[in-house]
């Protein structure tokens, strides 16, 4: 596929998409959402691809939501299918069985932090904004904001930000665990591909387990979350990884990791 909305390269085996509509401040309409979903098939199948990191073309956006342009046209029917075919594609993230980094260097609003919020962690400017300002349109969050948000920061904090449609800055937003580290503009990206530098030289089998059970687990109870972790403990002692790993301490050398 040609995508004209994004942008994807790979550098160091690490993918980075880059939502490119700087002048909607990268908007997501359908044809950017399918874009979205054919460069994670492709993370999902390239070996190559060890890490993802998705980010916003310009100094201002990651991205201000859904393209409001779109919205008269859609009915109750097609407002439902836009929504589904978000969510499908936001699970797809959520579950790609590899490291996903947003790094979030300016706007992220509506479907902005709701694509963030479906990455394993957020990176942000401190110049980011977050928000779920639908409630100023008349709607409310439909690409997963209500549930990811109220999950992530709790539903006090979670209905504040969508009731008020008011935006949150940087370090608002770490202090309430939306977001995991802020940098300064000028270096959110290159500290972003530091830390995704490091995962890709990590074991891939490890990490896919890691997401794995921490997101299994946030659906489930401690006692199935534990089971579920044993498991996948468990089966981590018959991986080369783990040879190579602990070989690697014991002797004192970097290990090297094949991701089997
Ligand atoms: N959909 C479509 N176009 C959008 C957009 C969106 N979600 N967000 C911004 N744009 C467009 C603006 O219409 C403007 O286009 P124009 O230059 O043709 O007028 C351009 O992007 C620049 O935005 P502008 O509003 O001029 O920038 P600003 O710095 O004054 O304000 C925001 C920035 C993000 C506060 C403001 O654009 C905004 O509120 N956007 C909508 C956010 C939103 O409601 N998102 C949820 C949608 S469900």
């Amino acid at each position: 596929m040609n995508y004209e909305n994004v942008l994807f390269e790979i550098q160091d085996g690490v993918g980075i998409l880059t939502f490119n509509r700087p002048k909607v401040l990268n908007a997501l309409n359908p044809p950017t959402l399918d874009e979205v979903a054919d460069v994670i098939e492709r993370a999902a199948g390239d070996d190559s691809v060890r890490v993802l990191v998705i980010t916003g073309a310009g100094e201002k956006a990651f991205v201000a939501g859904a393209d409001i342009n779109e919205f008269l046209k859609l009915n109750i029917l097609s407002a439902r299918q836009f929504a589904e075919k978000a969510h499908r594609i936001f699970f797809d993230l959520e579950h790609l069985p590899k490291p996903v980094i947003a790094c979030v260097n300016g706007f992220a609003l509506g479907g902005g932090c709701e694509v963030a919020m479906a990455c394993d962690f957020i990176y942000a400017s401190d110049k980011a904004r977050f928000g779920q300002p639908e409630v100023n349109l008349g709607i409310l969050p439909g690409f997963g904001g209500t549930q990811r948000l109220s999950r992530l920061v709790g539903r006090g904090k979670a209905k504040e930000i969508c009731m008020t449609g008011e935006m949150i800055d940087a370090q608002e937003a770490l202090n309430f665990g939306l977001v995991a580290r802020i940098f300064p503009a000028d270096r959110l990206f290159e500290e972003t591909m530091k830390v995704a530098r490091v995962l890709a030289s990590k074991s891939a089998v490890s990490l896919r387990s890691i997401k794995k059970v921490i997101n299994c687990g946030a659906d489930m109870d401690l006692r199935n979350g534990c089971a579920l972790e044993a498991e996948a403990f468990a089966i981590s002692f018959g991986t080369h990884d783990m040879r190579e790993g602990v070989n690697a301490f014991l002797e004192k050398r970097k290990p090297e990791f094949k991701g089997t």
